[in-house]
């Protein structure tokens, strides 16, 4: 018996599409965060978003092909992320999440897990105390 990725389990592109999209309305009202995104047409980085997360979780790898090797730690370095911009990103992300969980397309087995690794890796990305 395969097991089923966890990108299909979750119901695949349509998930992660909603996921970034509704997490990148939060960031436009942060007045934090909004900043650094240095526009205010979120669709390319809400595509760039959904990409690397549906290759993280085994779907397609588009997001290797248009933008390579995701090397977070170094696209994250011109910006500075502490604790307040982590909480921030989580803050947006978890809304999302729980979006996506209420519209029925993430079991909350899923949801544990990807809750997870969404927290470890913003706190991976740290590069600021202050
Ligand atoms: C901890 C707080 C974080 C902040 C403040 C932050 C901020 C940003 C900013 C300003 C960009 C540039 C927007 C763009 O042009 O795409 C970006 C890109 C990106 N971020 Fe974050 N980010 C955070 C955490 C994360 C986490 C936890 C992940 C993954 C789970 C992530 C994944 C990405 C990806 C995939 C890109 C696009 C990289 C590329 O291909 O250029 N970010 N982030």
């Amino acid at each position: 018996m395969t097991s089923l990725r966890l990108y299909d389990a979750v119901g695949g592109r349509p998930t992660f599409e909603l996921l970034a999209k509704n997490f990148y309305l939060g960031i436009a009202a942060d007045e934090v965060l909004q900043p650094m995104y240095g526009t205010n047409d979120f669709g390319p980085a809400a595509e760039r978003l959904q990409l690397f997360l549906e290759q993280y979780w085994g779907g397609p790898t588009d997001y290797q092909e248009l933008r390579g090797h995701p090397r977070l730690r170094m696209r994250h370095a011109p910006y500075q992320i502490n604790r307040d911009a982590r909480e921030r990103w989580l803050k947006h992300m978890r809304a999302s999440l729980d979006s996506v969980v209420a519209a029925g397309l993430v079991a909350p087995i899923y949801e544990a897990e990807l809750w997870d690794y969404l927290e470890r890796a913003a706190t991976s990305l740290m590069n600021s105390a202050g």
